[in-house]
């Protein structure tokens, strides 16, 4: 067991101590998290996704990787491209996420395969998927360097990881998405789902995660190449894209 030190939010804690912490907030918001989602972002996360999945290039027959997939969005989307000939695998470390997740993709009418699984030691073996996806997941994640390096092992040459996640808001924008999110959003958090604590972590990850270009060294260090990313809302979100060769 490690005792090293990390982030949880704007606290110092040690890394398993993180870990647990990451698991109380999501087994916490996992049954409200879509509403909250949707009232959180005005709805806009679902043009962010919209955007990672139509710029994916995932057509029929790709193997696709859902990595934090949580309640299943995007691994809902993809199994629309990727057909009947495809796969896709909704993973996620957290046992209620990946619960609401199985269930609102059998709902939809698609049975894909499940795994309860650390991004940091992924189950799959090398050169395995076209596709890798990691939506809102990255942040929570202890060691992204290793879940960088393990996302990249498990796709196969010519294969593409796509990170969307929060990033650095064009600084103009700053103090009203300060005050938004330091101030709004946990009282939404305690007003919808009796949770105040789970979304000021969610508002201090997002100042401690990486910016765009360190993201971007992030992944170019652990081999991907052509790696690219694209603002969304003023840069509130980024997509990164990068490629195995
Ligand atoms: C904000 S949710 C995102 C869910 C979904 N991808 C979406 O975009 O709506 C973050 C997810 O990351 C998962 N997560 C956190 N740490 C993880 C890890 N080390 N490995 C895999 N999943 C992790 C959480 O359990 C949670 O379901």
């Amino acid at each position: 067991m490690s005792d090293s030190t990390t982030h949880f939010g704007f606290k110092t804690v040690n890394e398993t101590e993180k870990a647990q912490k990451v698991a109380e907030v999501f087994h916490s918001v996992a049954q409200k998290y879509d509403v909250m989602n949707d009232l959180m972002s005005a709805g806009l996360h679902r043009a962010w996704k919209f955007f990672t999945i139509e710029t994916s290039g995932a057509k029929a027959g790709d193997r696709v990787l859902d990595i934090a997939g949580g309640t299943g969005d995007l691994s809902k989307a993809f199994c629309k491209k990727v057909g009947k000939t495809g796969q896709v695998w909704l993973t996620d470390i957290n046992s209620s996420m990946l619960g609401v997740g199985r269930d609102r993709l059998l709902d939809a009418g698609f049975a894909v395969p499940t795994a309860q699984c650390d991004a940091e030691k992924l189950p799959f073996p090398d050169n395995y998927f076209d596709i890798v996806t990691v939506a809102f997941g990255l942040r929570n994640m202890t060691h992204k360097d290793a879940a960088l390096a393990e996302m990249y092992r498990v796709l196969r040459p010519g294969g593409r990881l796509l990170v969307l996640e929060f990033s650095k808001v064009w600084a103009p924008l700053k103090p009203a998405y300060d005050l938004y999110s330091f101030k709004l959003l946990p009282f939404m958090g305690k007003l919808v789902a009796q949770d105040a604590d789970s979304y000021q972590y969610l508002a201090e990850s997002i100042r401690m995660h990486p910016d765009q270009e360190t993201l971007k060294a992030m992944m170019q260090d652990v081999g991907f190449g052509r790696v690219e990313y694209h603002n969304m809302s003023a840069g509130i979100v980024a997509l990164h894209k990068g490629f195995k060769f």
